[in-house]
């Protein structure tokens, strides 16, 4: 996870930023250390990387990479305000010993790329390039299936989908294509769908150990529905980091190693 030092919606390169709209960096910190605290709490080790000046959405450390069996796969960021990300990113994946490669077409990591089991969910259509999922397949020895989103409000895979356990995601249909619809019936037939209500305060964005799912607390129907699957919803306020499009899998880079 990255603080947000340097916060802000200086730019707009997805339809939550507005740059008119006013950012309070302490607010922001504040519902930043309490995610860090609540992973604490729930017993997970929380590894922090700096943030730097100049790069207000560091602070989405999912978008760094995708760390699987050791390997760190390096992000390229599709818009150049956040291409230098990548490098401090990879300075920290190479400090805790991951071997790091680069893919030659756009990968946003863990934005839109989602290991479920022994395969790969990623995302494409905003910002990751298909032929990246090709390259990443390759990578990683795993199968990629990608998943075509077409509404900007979700334009990460992550902003419309969470990994739930190994077998079990949760999703909003209306995010994809009506194959990419299909193919997540088919996969996993037991999948919690969620409302409009819930995906429009990125209540997807979602972080789930298998039991426990950290998810942002203004999505309240999807929290009863993670109960009923028999999951133990607990809730952060991520509201200021809204402004920015991400909530809490955005702000949580999940290392599988
Ligand atoms: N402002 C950032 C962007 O548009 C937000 C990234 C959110 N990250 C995520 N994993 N969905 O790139």
């Amino acid at each position: 996870m990255t603080p947000p030092r340097f916060f802000a919606v200086d730019y707009a390169i997805n339809p939550w930023m507005d740059t008119t709209t006013p950012v309070d960096i302490a607010l922001a910190v504040a519902q930043w250390e309490t995610l860090r605290d609540t992973y604490q709490r729930l017993g997970h080790v929380v590894d922090v990387v700096d943030a730097v000046p100049g790069l207000p959405d560091m602070v989405y450390a999912a978008n760094g990479g995708l760390i699987l069996d050791r390997t760190a796969i390096v992000a390229r960021f599709k818009y150049s305000q956040r291409q230098p990300e990548s490098i401090a990113y990879a300075q920290w994946m190479n400090s805790r010993g991951y071997t790091t490669v680069q893919t030659r077409h756009v990968n946003e990591g863990q934005g839109d790329l989602l290991p479920v089991g022994e395969v790969i969910l990623a995302g494409t259509g905003f910002r990751t390039d298909p032929r990246a999922h090709i390259e990443i397949a390759d990578i990683v020895g795993r199968p990629v299936i990608s998943l075509q989103l077409v509404d900007p409000c979700f334009y990460h895979l992550d902003t419309a989908l969470t990994v739930l356990d190994d077998t079990t995601v949760a999703y909003y249909p209306p995010a994809f294509t009506e194959l990419s619809r299909a193919q997540l019936k088919d996969l996993f037939p037991d999948a919690i769908v969620v409302d409009s209500a819930d995906a429009y305060v990125l209540g997807l964005n979602a972080v789930s150990d298998g039991r426990r799912v950290v998810y942002p607390a203004a999505a309240a129907g999807y929290a009863g529905q993670l109960s009923t699957a028999g999951f133990t919803p607990v809730a952060v306020d991520m509201s200021e980091l809204l402004k920015g499009g991400g909530s809490i899998k955005c702000c949580t880079l999940e290392v599988y190693s």
